[in-house]
């Protein structure tokens, strides 16, 4: 399954081992890791040391999403523990491009998250140089979120980013499930955050069963 990332967030993380067992099963190929201070979103989640062991259990690819102050500081801890992309929040620094050159420094691919409110003009300057774009479809810091619609707009917007730079993910962020999966992907997203709509109810297995369905992807 090589169009969602699924997101821990919203796992009970007494069945970590074998919720990525679970995945790596599906072929998923990307999980996405949330980060979060406290500072820079109201909630507070896990650092490079949690990385560190999950890292052993995943087949596929780590993205920190950090949604956290100064992430300047942080990079090379989440590197170290293990990521192989780092997605950084355009509002959490003053000096994007000089973070984006500081993360490739590092051998990892860069991406850049924006908030539901932020315009894509803060991107134009800098999309040349990054891997990702991660269009934040809910206010940042929680999962269980509803998919805030004003985005679909925006992501169809963004699509002219792609013919400046061909390699361009776009990838979305909050509330995507089992029942607006299709239409999202349809705004042009190639990749789709999952969390609560894969960890909160019934089995992992089964949540994933139904969006293979919905995407019919392999
Ligand atoms: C929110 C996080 C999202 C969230 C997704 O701040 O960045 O990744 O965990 O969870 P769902 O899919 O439940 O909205
Ligand atoms: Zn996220």
């Amino acid at each position: 399954m090589n169009r969602i990332a699924p997101s821990i967030l919203s796992m009970d993380f007494l069945d970590l081992r074998k919720g990525l067992e679970t995945l790596n099963e599906f072929g998923v190929d990307v999980l996405h890791l949330d980060i979060m201070d406290g500072a820079f979103v109201p909630n507070i989640s896990f650092g490079p040391c949690v990385i560190k062991s999950l890292s052993k259990a995943f087949d596929g690819l780590l993205e920190a999403h950090l949604m956290i102050e100064t992430p300047e500081n942080y990079i090379e801890d989440f590197v170290k523990a293990g990521c192989n992309r780092i997605i950084v929040h355009a509002e959490s620094t003053k000096h994007l491009h000089r973070l984006i050159q500081q993360i490739k420094s590092l051998g990892v691919q860069a991406g850049i998250a924006i908030n539901p409110a932020t315009p894509l003009s803060v991107l134009e300057e800098i999309v040349s140089e990054i891997d990702l774009i991660l269009f934040m479809s809910v206010n940042p810091g929680f999962g269980g979120q509803s998919f805030i619609q004003s985005v679909g707009e925006k992501i169809k917007k963004a699509q002219n980013f792609k013919k400046i730079n061909k390699n361009l993910i776009f990838e979305v962020d909050g509330g995507v499930n089992q029942s607006n999966i299709k239409e999202i992907f349809s705004l042009g997203i190639d990749l789709a955050v999952m969390g609560s709509a894969i960890f909160n109810k019934n089995d992992v297995a089964q949540n994933l069963e139904l969006i293979q369905k919905e995407i019919k992807c392999q």
